[in-house]
């Protein structure tokens, strides 16, 4: 979704912004553009619908003196939401009276309530039909109104710059919903402000005295090696050096340590990042076993003294399906009350919420409004917190009592692979723990035994790796109109939903998850010949059920692929992938693999991207 890369320094700016923005490009967008102000104080800008080549062939055909001595300047990649695909609704967004250039991420709630205001009372004509335009014309009002004598005379950079800070909190306090917004200020040159409120937002600094600012962690790792994260409300000047405020008090903030993550690049042979991260799953199963260690547990979760009574476990897409496979098998493990809930739906329901309830947040990137915003629903209520996440330092680990870390490494493709493995994994360990927090001696316990069964299914998947022609076979034979069904009972619902998402999203073809229990209920009317039906089986005491339903439909002409550790599946299989019996109670860690592979190889006989699917974000940073 948006990303926002701000740059001072003494190279050129439209290279350092250009660099950012192609960082930034993982995360899904648009429409890019990039604002300059150079030293006499002249902001230029460029915008341009589609991917950043496109912005960057339109910088080479300027006259390049033009904006290129500049060395200061913000750039932005817009996901649309207010207003369609275009250049004038891509950001930077310039003020009325041309000496405020701004960049939003977020949502602004009241912004067709301000929009009639300058558009009625100020007579302000808006150029985008953007929910962000009119941050920048509210900020050249707020500082006509009070400033305008600062304007005239000859007043100081600092003096400015305590000005444009004030009318950035006064602005701040207009707008409703979600902002983190990056401004640049005509009267300032060299120098760029951030303001965040409840969208992330950091500035980094490197050793060459270089300053960055980024919606988006991991992106300043690649030109930093520190870094600030902003608090709601707080505001940064950001030149030569930075100075964060609160609420226009100067306040000092705790540096954090970058380090730029490895094995980013893909590799010669993986066309696709996704492929390269399917193929790095049993690594990422692996580190995140060996962080996770009793040790661990026992630092990052001091205060769980006690098996909770209940657990829910909140999350989204795929990560709302670990929580499903969380829920499973949490109850299974401990015997309390354990439920999965939409984070997106957690907000609108009255959860029953009290001391003996612990809330665990599932998020691959930290940064999904709907969890973030149902964490904070729930510490409202006072409620304890554990976060999963694979990106240290995103904004749930600031919010959250406590944080279970992922290993997966980065994630790049948009659909979600390997850190849903990771996920799976920390979710049994978090389980095992929850069973044994209060045991004062932790030597009897079964943790290292649970290790050494992932360590077990993390070798058995490099061994599916090797062998998916099978899989590259049936997605050679499905046809764009295809409609597929992925059904499971028990754990193998879990793998079912997540194996019908990761195929629809990359591949566009509509796919269902289902309980194998419930197609009886309704969706065996519209089995027929012209559909798949994707039949995952690993329970031995669901097996009979499992063989049954795939008989059935069957029977009704669709044609049957089975993924399964049961031969005798075979015999009603149209298309039969075994696989090997592992532990079942964590299979969906493992049986889900072909069917992250079939979702791979599907988009790409295709022709598809499958790192970047239409309409999808990596980070889905808007509720
Ligand atoms: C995964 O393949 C999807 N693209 C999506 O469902 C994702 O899992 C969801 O948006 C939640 O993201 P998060 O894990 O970063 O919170």
């Amino acid at each position: 979704m948006c990303g926002i890369f701000g740059y001072i320094g003494q190279k050129p700016a439209v290279d350092q912004l250009l660099l950012g923005l192609k960082v930034l490009e993982y995360r899904g967008y648009d429409s890019a553009g990039i604002a300059v102000l150079n030293d006499k104080g002249s902001i230029n800008i460029l915008k341009r619908e589609g991917k950043i080549i496109n912005l960057l062939n339109a910088f080479k055909s300027l006259e390049k003196n033009k904006i290129y001595a500049s060395q200061c300047g913000i750039g932005h990649t817009r996901w649309a939401t207010h207003g369609g695909v275009s250049s004038n609704n891509a950001h930077p967004h310039i003020s009325y009276g041309g000496n405020f250039a701004i960049v939003h991420n977020g949502i602004i709630d009241n912004y067709r309530e301000i929009r009639n205001m300058l558009t009625n009372e100020q007579h302000i004509e808006f150029v985008s039909q953007t929910d962000s335009e009119e941050i920048a014309h509210l900020l050249e009002l707020e500082f006509s109104k009070r400033y305008s004598d600062i304007i005239r005379s000859e007043s100081t950079q600092r003096e400015r710059q305590k000005a444009v800070l004030d009318c950035i909190n006064v602005v701040a306090d207009i707008l409703k919903g979600s902002f983190a917004i990056g401004v640049i200020c005509a009267l300032t040159p060299n120098c760029i402000y951030a303001y965040k409120n409840l969208s992330p937002l950091a500035v980094g600094r490197n050793s060459s005295g270089e300053m960055y600012m980024s919606s988006d962690l991991p992106t300043l790792c690649n030109f930093c090696e520190t870094a600030y994260a902003l608090s709601d409300g707080e505001t940064a000047i950001i030149c030569k050096r930075v100075a964060f405020f609160d609420k226009g008090i100067e306040i000092q903030k705790k540096p954090i340590r970058l380090n730029k993550e490895k094995n980013t690049e893909r590799t010669s042979d993986c066309k696709h990042y996704m492929e390269k991260e399917i193929l790095e799953i049993p690594d990422a199963i692996l580190r995140t076993k060996d962080k996770l260690s009793l040790n661990y547990m026992r630092d990052t979760l001091p205060w769980l003294t006690k098996k909770p009574e209940t657990i829910y476990f909140l999350g989204c897409g795929t990560a709302f399906h670990a929580c499903i496979f969380a829920s499973y098998y949490t109850e299974k493990i401990c015997k309390v009350y354990c439920k999965a809930i939409l984070a997106s739906e957690f907000i609108c329901q009255d959860v029953k919420l009290n001391d003996s309830t612990v809330c665990v947040f599932i998020t691959q990137s930290g940064e999904t409004a709907d969890t973030l915003q149902a964490i904070r629903k729930a510490k409202q209520f006072g409620v304890r917190t554990i976060a999963i996440t694979n990106v240290a330092l995103s904004s749930i680990c600031s919010i959250s009592d406590s944080v279970v870390p992922t290993m997966a490494g980065v994630e790049l493709g948009v659909a979600s692979t390997k850190a849903y493995n990771a996920q799976l994994c920390a979710v049994v360990l978090l389980a095992v723990y929850f069973d044994i927090c209060d045991c004062i001696d932790f030597r009897h316990s079964n943790y290292a035994e649970i290790q050494s069964t992932i360590t077990d299914i993390a070798n058995r998947i490099n061994a599916l790796n090797s062998g998916k022609s099978k899989i590259e076979e049936i997605a050679k034979t499905l046809r764009r109109s295809d409609r597929i069904f992925f059904i499971g009972r028990g754990f193998d619902y879990v793998t079912a939903r997540e194996g019908a998402l990761k195929l629809k999203e990359i591949s566009y073809l509509y796919c269902d998850g289902l309980c194998g229990g419930e197609l009886k209920h309704g969706t065996l009317a519209l089995i027929s010949k012209d559909v798949y039906v994707v039949a995952v089986a690993t329970q031995t005491d669901s097996m009979k059920k499992m063989y049954n339903a795939v008989a059935e439909v069957r029977a009704r002409g669709a044609k049957c692929i089975c993924v399964s550790c049961f031969e005798k599946l075979n015999e009603v299989s149209d298309v039969f992938i075994p696989i090997e019996h592992v532990e079942e109670t964590m299979s969906p860690i493992y049986s889900i693999v072909p069917l992250q592979q079939l979702a791979y190889l599907t988009a790409v006989s295709f022709s598809l991207d499958p790192d970047k699917p239409r309409n999808l974000a990596k980070s889905v940073t808007v509720e």
